[in-house]
């Protein structure tokens, strides 16, 4: 069970991993650095037999990834196993109060100080969950915890706040995981917990209690069953996660679609934008590029000011705003920490948020005032593709239905662009099908390629941003992008003979005119041209290369346009040998500042 849940989690860090099984009375663990499987041939994890058990894969934040700064941690007589994610901040005090009383210290995590605190107040209090509660309650920072120990040996203690940690309610077991795919080959009863909640599972029980408030929690109350198969949370037949997700795009949306139909919470999302003086959008990465097309395409539409951020610049803009403001904040994780900074700062000035996110009663939409959900199902693939096209269909539905509100769009203007809207699972559809097949050649053009641009005006300069990401972080080519016209500024003196140029050309004719002078400006350097380009748009003859895709609204050009930059970050990744789905040096939810 702990080996195919950390298979599960895998993508949520990976630099190594280890295990702690309860076997016979005694704590045995087992860990190293490197990936499961690796380590599955070096440690034989299987192997170790016990009815209890924690296990852990690790993204490094102190402490370079190594045998030994992998989870679990042990205490100095080998008592007590932890794991944990998150960053205690105030880990070097501890640390040296807990050496001066003679603790030794093995690794250079954060992390350890939490086993040995449990030790020095266990020996103090002799009872396992009352030190274990005195522990955490020392702590500062973000963590999701697991203990267990001999002493107590049918009992895994935990601590949340901050890091996401939900249980696993079963017929005889309980699980405890960071992420529901972990626990769904067993379950689909499932706590998400709440900060400052503690407690421990048996087989047979669960405690929970608020530390905060100081009393136990009715957990029954908070259990849900999750709608997510094994299937949709596993490859289903394709040999990568990212090329499942960009497949399943069409599905994801359709799903969205209905979400929205029947949400309750967009109206009042759109109430709310339509009262603000001014809007800011935030997220970090791609959904940071869901933000800017909000941005691009609410200035378009409405008269209301829409700002971007990235969400790592929350200072900047979260003093500046006050009660007339809206934050509209979008993580697919709903647990990025840089988000949910900036919406703890526009809160605090009182501010409106409105979270977007993939995953229900994440930090983020906990956090915020209102919670839009899109539905893509579990996103396992470290790039973010089907997130993304359902956070700019949400984003594209919520600005429509704010137009609709403030009298912008009449009833009939309404319809068309929500029909458009409704189309765009077929969009989705036939923008991969046509994709798919120029894109096996191009990209063993791309594979020898060490730079490129992406480029793009208006709406598609978010597209633009994205493809460049994606081959970026898939296939480690430097990519740059930028809105078209900076060219001339700077960039251009880069470009030679065969220096490759992506152009996004969004279905609106000014801007289709203008690229076209782009193209050609980058085709007088010698420079190999890829158009990303309406069906029979006349730039189609002018690029090298072409991919063309349905066009039938502009708020769309994400939709159509995306497909075949994801597609050529994937087969480019492929064809280098890379593993899409594990790009060096990232997680995919990345719950620290
Ligand atoms: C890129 C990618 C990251 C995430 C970013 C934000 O493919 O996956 O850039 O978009 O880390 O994550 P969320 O949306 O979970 O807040």
């Amino acid at each position: 069970m702990l080996y195919t849940g950390l298979q599960r989690l895998e993508y949520r860090g990976y630099d190594s991993v280890g295990i702690a099984v309860i076997s016979s009375g005694r704590l045995v663990v087992a860990k190293g650095k490197g990936m499961l499987r690796d380590l599955e041939e070096r440690l034989g994890f299987t192997k170790y037999i016990g009815s209890m058990g924690i296990g852990h894969t690790r993204w490094a934040t102190h402490g370079a990834p190594s045998d030994i700064n992998a989870h679990p941690h042990v205490d100095c007589k080998g008592l007590f196993a932890v794991v944990h994610n998150g960053i205690i901040e105030n880990y070097d005090e501890l640390k040296k109060k807990l050496v001066s009383k003679g603790h030794i210290f093995k690794s250079e995590t954060d992390t350890e100080v939490i086993v040995h605190l449990i030790e020095e107040y266990y020996s103090e209090l002799g009872d396992v969950y009352e030190a274990f509660k005195r522990a955490v309650k020392e702590l500062r920072g973000a963590y999701a915890i697991l203990v267990i120990t001999p002493l107590e040996d049918n009992k895994i203690f935990f601590a949340k706040k901050d890091s996401p940690l939900i249980i696993g309610v079963g017929d005889n077991y309980n699980i405890l995981a960071s992420d529901i795919p972990a626990v769904l080959d067993h379950t689909r009863y499932i706590i998400v917990l709440r900060d400052h909640w503690v407690g421990y599972v048996t087989p047979t029980r669960i405690f929970i209690e608020d530390l905060l408030a100081e009393k136990p929690v009715d957990y029954t109350t908070y259990i849900r069953i999750v709608e997510w198969s094994v299937e949709e949370a596993s490859k289903g037949g394709y040999p990568h996660f990212m090329i499942k997700e960009i497949y399943e795009q069409s599905l994801a949306l359709k799903n969205t679609i209905a979400g929205l139909k029947s949400s309750q919470e967009l109206p009042h999302a759109v109430k709310v934008i339509a009262e603000a003086k001014r809007v800011f959008v935030t997220g970090a990465g791609t959904s940071y590029h869901a933000a800017e097309f909000y941005a691009l395409a609410s200035n378009t539409l409405t008269k209301l000011l829409t700002v971007p951020f990235i969400a790592s610049e929350y200072e900047v803009y979260g003093t500046a705003v006050n009660e007339s403001d809206v934050l509209v904040a979008i993580s697919q994780s709903g647990e990025t920490m840089d988000v949910l900074k900036a919406v703890r700062s526009f809160k605090k000035q009182g501010a409106r948020v409105i979270a977007v996110s993939n995953v229900v009663d994440s930090a983020i939409p906990r956090e915020s005032h209102i919670a839009l959900y899109t539905r893509a199902g579990p996103e396992i693939g470290v790039a973010a593709t089907k997130t993304f096209l359902t956070q700019t269909l949400l984003l594209a539905w919520l600005l429509v239905e704010t137009a609709k509100y403030t009298g912008i769009f009449s009833t009939s203007e309404y319809k068309e662009v929500v029909g458009a809207l409704e189309n765009s699972p077929k969009v989705a559809e036939i923008s991969i099908e046509k994709s798919d097949k120029l894109v096996h050649d191009l990209s063993t053009v791309y594979a020898s390629k060490t730079s490129m641009y992406y480029l793009s005006r208006h709406i598609g300069v978010p597209v633009a941003r994205e493809g460049a990401l994606k081959i970026k972080e898939i296939a480690y080519i430097h990519a740059e992008a930028y809105p078209a016209g900076e060219s001339k500024h700077g960039p251009i003196a880069l470009v030679e003979r065969g220096f490759p140029v992506v152009f996004i050309v969004p279905g609106i004719s000014g801007v289709e005119r203008a690229i076209k002078g782009n193209i050609e400006e980058m085709k007088a350097r010698s420079a190999e041209t890829v158009g990303v380009v309406c069906e029979e748009s006349p730039l189609k003859d002018i690029v090298d290369y072409v991919f063309e895709v349905p066009c039938p609204h502009w708020l769309l050009t994400p939709i159509s346009h995306t497909p075949p930059l994801q597609l050529l970050a994937y087969y480019t990744a492929t064809k280098k040998g890379l593993d899409p789905d594990r790009p060096r040096n990232l997680a995919k939810t990345v719950t620290v500042e």
